[in-house]
């Protein structure tokens, strides 16, 4: 009987599922915020430094994630074929975290170090290069796209107020590593005036890329 009056009566059929759905969700996700597995980082995991942290927001503004996850999970199809599987404190640096849901190509959770560097550069201009049979889009504009790093610093204290905040044994940015951020992403360069010049995207994203997953070369 009682079914029925909800089922007949749209407006409080809609309260009803906005109830239900809002304690099922903070049953289900606050006590992730207070447990030290997920508010901790896992042994080995480090903070991004401050050219990683910049290739992070290219492989974010070009949408890489909308073809790879970085998330693996804990079925053996997946363990054999990335390693092993994803654990919730390699992503306390991660803001926003990169898990994804889609994979047209392969997760990246662990690629860090799978390839040489210049596999990574080649790969990125044009992916069919070194894999013919990809359909990975090229992204050769990023080879030529030199950081200014204007930013740089303010991504550093943004990245302190969404760690500090959710991570308290996370290691923020110290004020020297913020005033240094323009110029630690320089690269050494032979051929540069003064053995040194302003890192590429490609190489921050390369950068970014051969990290991920390292600390996790530890537990497998
Ligand atoms: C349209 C989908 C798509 C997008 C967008 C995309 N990729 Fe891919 N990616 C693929 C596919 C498919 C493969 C597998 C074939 C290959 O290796 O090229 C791949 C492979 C890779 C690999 C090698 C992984 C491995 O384990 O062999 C890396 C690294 C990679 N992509 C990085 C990137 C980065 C960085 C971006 C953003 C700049 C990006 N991808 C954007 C589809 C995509």
């Amino acid at each position: 009987m009682s079914h029925e009056v909800v089922e007949k009566n749209v407006g409080l059929m809609a309260v009803l599922i906005i109830l239900v759905i809002s304690v099922g969700g903070l049953v289900e996700i606050v006590p992730l915020f207070f447990q030290t597995e997920t508010t901790t980082p896992a042994p080995g995991v480090q903070k991004y430094s401050a050219l990683r942290l910049e290739g992070r927001d290219v492989y974010i503004r070009e949408g890489c994630y909308n073809c790879h996850s970085q998330m693996i999970r804990p079925f053996r199809a997946e363990t054999e074929r990335y390693g092993h599987y994803s654990v919730a404190g390699e992503s306390v640096y991660d803001h926003p975290f990169q898990w994804g849901s889609k994979r047209t190509g392969p997760d990246l959770a662990r690629v860090g170090g799978r390839y040489s560097d210049e596999w990574h550069y080649v790969h990125l201009i044009n992916p069919r290069d070194v894999v013919p049979e990809s359909n990975m889009p090229s992204y050769p504009w990023l080879s030529d796209a030199v950081l200014d790093g204007a930013h740089t610093a303010s991504k550093m204290k943004a990245m302190n107020i969404a760690v500090g905040a959710t991570c308290p044994t996370c290691d923020l940015y110290s004020e020297e590593e913020i005033a240094n951020a323009k110029e630690s992403l320089m690269i050494n360069d032979p051929s540069a005036e003064g053995g040194k010049r302003m890192a590429t995207e490609a190489e921050a994203l390369v950068a970014y890329l051969q990290g991920l997953g390292l600390a996790s070369k530890e537990w497998r």
